[in-house]
């Protein structure tokens, strides 16, 4: 499986090195990140994104800032979680690694390594829930033409593991079932078509893609078994924050009458949002919209709004997935039982 991330070396002079996902699919190279500054440029430019990854990068850079010196963590860890707003495993991750007793660089190498390694199994166990549901759920038969259709990335490069909302194609694929899969391709930065596309094709899982605006044909066509995402933050009443578009391909699913599935570990919940309105949006820059891979696609000087994550309402998810179970119907008190 790709890996997005991985420590190099000891405590007191090792890195964390990234598979730069700015640069994929067309070249496949390396980011070491031996300090703090050079991280969040990293994080804030998409070079490590998805949110368990965001998580697991922040939590090897807890090392990086104890080395750098300053009290606890020092300034370090504040600063990286100044990196991106939304996704609600890097705060979760920092503050895990702030309540590390004595925390030295061994110390915090170990608890971020135990996070990484957490995630891994939670995206097993994803896999495991997210196959058996998909297939009580939707009439998604893993050998069948009709496909799963997934947006954005919320696969291995997302993750320490197997991904949240690919889980279960990967274990559909392992068990030689042969999962055929849409890739959106997720504008404005085609992390459907730049990545998920790459990794499923890369692993041998059969992917086609398609324009963000065609999965209103796609499912017309009954193409579409269900749909399943990921989700960068989980509010107390299951409204779930992911990439822009996700919402609209929501509603889409329920007119067309197609199953939603939101797949994502425990630590994507913040039961501190009672709903969608206290999630905040990342806003990013208008360049990502008037430059698509760099090339001038829009007038000078043109207004641009780019929020890069909108919130499904829980209303329009047919059922949560994580490690624990499935959470269907979703409601603030199934959340809550969920989690307890
Ligand atoms: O801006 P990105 O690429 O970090 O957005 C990623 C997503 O929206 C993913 O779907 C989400 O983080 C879940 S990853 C398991």
């Amino acid at each position: 499986m790709i890996s997005a991330l991985d420590w190099i070396g000891d405590a007191p002079t090792g890195f964390l090195r990234l598979l730069d996902q700015t640069r994929l699919p067309e070249e496949h190279v390396h980011l070491d990140c031996h300090d703090v500054p050079t991280l969040w440029q990293a994080i804030k430019r998409l070079s490590v994104r998805g949110a368990p990854a965001i998580g697991i990068a922040a939590a090897y850079g807890c090392v990086l800032a104890a080395r750098a010196g300053g009290p606890g963590l020092g300034p370090g860890a504040d600063h990286l979680a100044t990196s991106r707003p939304t996704a609600v495993n890097l705060f979760w991750a920092l503050d895990r690694m702030r309540r590390v007793p004595s925390p030295t660089p061994q110390a915090l190498l170990q608890e971020a390594r135990a996070i990484h390694e957490e995630d891994r199994a939670m995206c097993r166990a994803i896999g495991e829930h997210a196959f058996a549901a998909l297939q009580q759920i939707s009439a998604w038969n893993p050998s069948g033409d009709r496909r799963i259709l997934t947006h954005c990335n919320a696969g291995a490069l997302a993750t320490g593991g197997i991904g949240t909302a690919t889980a279960p194609i990967y274990v559909a694929h392992e068990r030689g079932l042969r999962p055929r899969v849409f890739a959106d391709e997720t504008r404005p930065l085609l992390q459907g078509g730049r990545l998920t596309a790459y990794e499923l094709a890369r692993a041998g899982v059969e992917v086609t893609l398609i324009c963000d605006s065609m999965a209103a044909q796609v499912m017309r066509e009954g193409r579409v078994a269900a749909v399943i995402t990921g989700a960068d933050r989980i509010a107390a009443n299951g409204d779930a924050a992911n990439k822009i578009g996700t919402y609209g391909l929501a509603v889409l699913a329920q007119h067309h009458r197609v199953p939603f599935l939101v797949a994502a570990p425990s630590t994507t919940f913040d039961l501190t949002c009672p709903d969608a309105l206290s999630i905040p949006i990342e806003q990013r820059d208008a360049a990502e919209v008037t430059h698509p891979l760099g090339r001038c696609a829009a007038p000078r000087g043109v207004s641009v709004y780019n929020p890069a994550f909108d919130v499904t309402p829980a209303a329009l998810i047919t059922a949560l997935v994580t490690e624990r179970g499935v959470i269907q119907p979703v409601s603030r008190e199934a959340v809550a039982q969920h989690l307890a």
